[in-house]
């Protein structure tokens, strides 16, 4: 698997009544294939960064390369898409219409345009509503119309900013099967968003954004798994349990069975054999774990003061007041 983004050192400045450092020395890393997760509370700097490395704004240091290319460079434009985050489309037209207009925009001829139309009509589900008008799309709707809108040019990586915010909880669904349906087909997608629950069902790595810079990264699995594992156990002597006690520190009875945590692979294999030598019943071995919302507000609570902590949804950082 090659390298689809490699930024090193990426910074932007903005001037606005003070110096607002939206993008600070930020590395980055993202391999072909797979879904990265680009978190952060409002005003993290996602969108500016996103922009950086599309080559719609300059880094005021830094570099990028996405898929091989520097960022921005004509040969990039043609194989990465990007649905930013209020696209604005013509109303007027159908949704036919729009993605037949995008794919003469590309170049593609007549016939090939038709069968590309129908083809992501149907993969976003708008089959029906190819001959709505997009005043007639509801929000879910218009988000998908993009999402076919950036696919028309079969790109090898998809950049996403906030694809379902202001969703309702199925239209979530959709969006989210409709990126991992992408990721199957081999491509890459980058999707900046601060609506956690998604990116934890669907993001092989992620990284966390805070004040521009990077506070976190790594796959969902190592942010939110603890290392500890519950163990519960029926028939056991009182000798079994004490030496249990020894192993793990923490043993509790509840309902009737013995409920073991061990803190490190090696414990838990000893805690499971002793359990089979003393002829117990072993009835589950459970990985604890944390959701990312939890590891997210851990993460930006501790990085400033004076901030409002609650869920990354109603988190907002409003650095210019
Ligand atoms: N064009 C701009 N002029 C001045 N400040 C900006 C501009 N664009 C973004 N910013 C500031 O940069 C910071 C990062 O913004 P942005 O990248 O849009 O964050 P996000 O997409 O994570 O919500 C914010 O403080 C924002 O106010
Ligand atoms: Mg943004």
């Amino acid at each position: 698997m090659g390298v689809a983004i490699k930024a090193e050192g990426l910074t932007k400045r903005f001037y606005q009544r003070g110096e607002v450092v939206a993008v600070d020395q930020l590395d980055l890393e993202v391999m072909e294939g797979e879904i990265f997760g680009f978190l952060g509370p409002n005003g993290a700097g996602k969108t500016t960064t996103i922009k950086m490395l599309l080559g719609l704004i300059f880094p005021d240091a830094g570099r990028a390369e996405v898929l091989g290319f520097p960022a921005g460079a004509q040969e990039m434009r043609r194989v990465v898409s990007y649905l930013p985050e209020n696209p604005y489309f013509y109303d007027y037209l159908t949704g036919g219409e729009l993605l037949d207009f995008y794919g003469r925009l590309f170049g593609l001829p007549s016939a090939e345009r038709k069968k590309r139309v129908d083809q992501l009509l149907d993969l976003v589900g708008l089959r029906n509503d190819k001959a709505k008008q997009l005043k007639q799309y509801s929000k879910g709707m218009m988000q998908r119309v993009g999402i076919a809108q950036a696919l028309i040019n079969d790109p090898k990586m998809l950049i996403f900013d906030e694809p379902t915010s202001g969703l309702d909880p199925v239209a979530h669904i959709e969006i989210r099967n409709l990126i991992e349906s992408l990721r199957d087909q081999g491509k890459t997608v980058f999707l900046s968003s601060h609506q956690l629950s998604d990116v934890e069902l669907v993001c092989d790595r992620i990284c966390i954004l805070n004040f521009g810079k990077m506070v976190k990264a790594g796959s969902v699995g190592e942010l939110t798994s603890q290392g500890r594992t519950e163990i519960t156990a029926k028939g056991l002597s009182s000798d079994t349990r004490e030496k249990l006690a020894k192993l793990a520190g923490s043993v509790v009875e509840r309902e009737g069975a013995v409920v073991v945590t061990v803190t490190d692979e090696a414990s838990l294999n000893t805690a499971v054999d002793m359990i089979r030598a003393a002829s117990g019943v072993l009835i589950s071995a459970i990985p604890l774990r944390r959701s990312l919302e939890e590891v997210f507000v851990e993460t930006i609570g501790l990085a400033g003061p004076g901030r409002r902590i609650g869920t990354m949804n109603t988190l907002t950082q409003d650095r210019t007041a």
